[in-house]
């Protein structure tokens, strides 16, 4: 049975409205004694305050919610990490969802932390939200009135307030240490075209190739999902091409290439250089280690939850954006061309 404050009243035969205010911090003329006897006896009977009470009375329960689209994913898991960090530095809790990049899930979940009542939500939507996916997200938020931060995906909206690395230049980075290796001809496996985040990495690269006075190769790019599967079926559909170097939009995805090529008796870096793009912890324990780009997923998820509450507790900033730089990683997975 859960103790409640008139159960600490009785105990310490104290009024409710002492114990209340004891437990509560207010300030009164309460003696220290009195408040060290309150305090001890609700250790004792493990009091927990009822956060949906507290809820009611000071239309706040201190919860956050965060939508995640792939948990199996250690970008999604670092950056849960960052934000339940800064959530006990407040004392808030926090509600993870895992939507397993099925948009629908997105919006169950949405209803479902409208129903706990939590105070905002932290969203970086599923990788299958498509433009009018997203729009249902952003109305049924705006409808059901919670405060909410874009993680690293989503669409240009109004009073949007988003905290996202500068993927354009992360592109950019990846590709030019390719091309200062020597390699001209660099494959991609994106991200999915309809969103931002991939085709910003993407524009970075073909920023870098104009400079080298390369031309875009279409044929050298293969749509991917951020996922493992589809690094493998990059290589698979690639392969017979004429390409030194493959640049992932993940690491999740290197990881796929660098299986797709040893499915082909290719070697890394040898054969093909490959670059990836989060730095997941896994990258750098690999047998080849990864190249790749760091973001600073912890740093960010931080960010968010700062300025998710920041938006709760003062009112809505309106739209912002807070962008993070990223940071070149050389490993073992990329070497100078002709590799031999
Ligand atoms: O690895 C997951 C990817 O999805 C990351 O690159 C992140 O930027 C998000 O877009």
């Amino acid at each position: 049975m859960r103790t409640t404050i008139k159960d600490i009243a009785a105990k310490t035969n104290l009024s409710v409205t002492t114990v209340s205010l004891v437990l509560n911090n207010k300030p009164s003329k309460i003696s220290q004694k009195t408040k060290e006897l309150v305090l001890k006896t609700a250790k004792e009977l493990h009091y927990r305050p009822n956060q949906l009470a507290v809820g009611l009375i000071k239309k706040r329960t201190k919860t956050i919610g965060l939508i995640v689209s792939d948990i199996r994913n250690n970008f999604f898991s670092s950056l849960a990490k960052g934000i339940e960090d800064e959530c006990r530095r407040n004392g808030w809790t926090l509600i993870l969802c895992n939507t397993s990049d099925n948009h629908q899930r997105d919006i169950e979940y949405i209803h479902v932390l409208a129903s706990k009542s939590v105070d905002g939500i932290l969203y970086c939507m599923s990788v299958d939200s498509t433009r009018e996916n997203f729009q249902k997200s952003y109305d049924l938020l705006g409808a059901l009135n919670i405060p909410f931060v874009m993680i690293d995906r989503s669409y240009p909206m109004p009073n949007r307030a988003i905290v996202r690395l500068d993927h354009i230049r992360g592109g950019y980075m990846a590709t030019q240490h390719l091309l200062e290796l020597g390699h001209k001809r660099i494959a991609c496996v994106t991200g999915p075209n309809y969103l931002e985040d991939s085709r910003d990495r993407l524009d970075g690269y073909k920023k870098a190739l104009m400079e080298a006075g390369i031309v875009f190769d279409e044929s050298l790019i293969f749509e991917g999902g951020y996922d493992m599967g589809s690094g493998i079926n990059a290589v698979h559909s690639l392969i017979g091409k004429d390409f030194s170097a493959i640049f992932a939009f993940n690491d999740m995805m290197a990881y796929g290439v660098y299986k797709g090529l040893k499915a082909h008796g290719l070697c890394v870096p040898a054969d093909i250089s490959v670059i990836g793009y989060d730095d997941i912890f896994l990258s750098e324990i690999l047998e080849v280690p990864l190249t790749t780009i760091k973001q600073p997923i912890e740093l960010m998820g931080c960010a968010a939850t700062k300025k998710l509450i920041s938006i709760i507790e003062h009112e809505p900033l309106g739209g912002d954006t807070t962008i993070f730089e990223p940071e070149l990683i050389v490993r073992k997975s990329t070497t100078a061309y002709p590799q031999n």
